[in-house]
């Protein structure tokens, strides 16, 4: 059978995690250093290892038939390029950034002005939306470092944590677009590397649901089983076990990590004790 060829960064903020979804599929990737391709044992795919920059480009010559990439880049680079599946990581936002000490007024501020960015389409289809005439310099790299050198009034770069932006004294004022990793399609790939790929998707899409849930156990009086059950949004009806001590069970269900401090608490108050969570692996619906 053939392999599937996934592209994923070499190096930079995906990287780590990008295997390690994989892995989390069941995946074995061999991801020794210096290594630009490696064939999994255990899953009829091999991971090529590219610079991120490049990647948009592989994907649209379907010299790879997939890819874990930001969709920043993909909006940047290859917009016709769709994506299968948003991947929970590497969450970040484009967004337009000042001097902190500068006022600002609105967007109109950008007139005239000159913008440092490795985003060049991004910022100016942004600018062109709202009728905004700036000057766009494109730097692959330390863009936060332009506006202190006097070789922009602004920046258009990715925000993650704000880290980088709070040290260079800028502050960000617009922000163009969120972004997290995605699995990128090729327009190239063939039907049975597509098969391959939905296979991946599938347990993909188990490892994501389970991450977002919790399973839960407690002890409840059986007089208040009732009331507990209407307070937890489960899976579907949770289960129900009796326990060795009279008129108590044990109730089990899956509850979604967001959900979780506010149920918990309001179980508490309804009469469950002893409640236990714990993280899922995977969770096929
Ligand atoms: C990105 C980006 C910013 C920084 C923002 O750089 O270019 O400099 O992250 O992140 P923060 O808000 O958490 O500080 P990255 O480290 O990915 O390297 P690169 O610019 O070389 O791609």
């Amino acid at each position: 059978m053939e392999n599937i060829k996934i592209g994923i960064q070499k190096s930079g903020r995906l990287h780590d995690q990008s295997i390690d979804i994989l892995k989390r599929c069941g995946i074995s990737i061999d991801n020794g250093k210096d290594q630009l391709k490696a064939a999994s044992p255990n899953f009829p795919l091999e991971i090529y290892y590219l610079r991120n920059g490049d990647i948009p480009q592989y994907l649209k010559d379907g010299v790879v038939d997939a890819a874990i990439i930001g969709e920043n880049l993909l909006i940047e680079k290859a917009p016709k390029i769709t994506y299968v599946m948003k991947l929970g990581f590497s969450k970040c936002r484009v967004s337009l950034a000042i001097p902190k000490e500068k006022a600002y007024n609105g967007i109109s501020d950008f007139d005239g002005q000159r913008i440092a960015t490795s985003y060049p389409n991004t910022v100016n289809q942004f600018l062109k939306k709202h009728h905004i005439n700036a000057d766009i310099h494109i730097i692959n790299g330390s863009v936060e470092i332009a506006p202190n050198i006097g070789l922009a009034d602004g920046i258009c770069d990715i925000v993650s944590t704000g880290s980088t932006l709070f040290k260079n004294n800028l502050k960000e004022v617009e922000t163009l677009l969120i972004s997290e990793a995605v699995l990128a399609t090729s327009p190239n790939i063939s039907a049975d590397n597509k098969a391959i790929l939905d296979k991946l998707c599938f347990r993909l899409d188990a490892v994501l649901k389970a991450k977002n849930s919790k399973y839960i156990l407690m002890n409840v009086p059986n007089d208040k089983i009732d009331h507990v059950i209407q307070l937890l949004p489960g899976m579907k009806s949770p289960t129900v076990m009796p326990l060795v001590e009279k008129n108590w069970s044990s109730v089990h269900t899956v509850i979604n990590e967001n959900d979780f401090w506010s149920v918990i608490d309001q179980l508490k108050q309804a009469g469950a004790e002893g409640i236990l969570v714990a993280p899922i692996e995977k969770m096929i619906l």
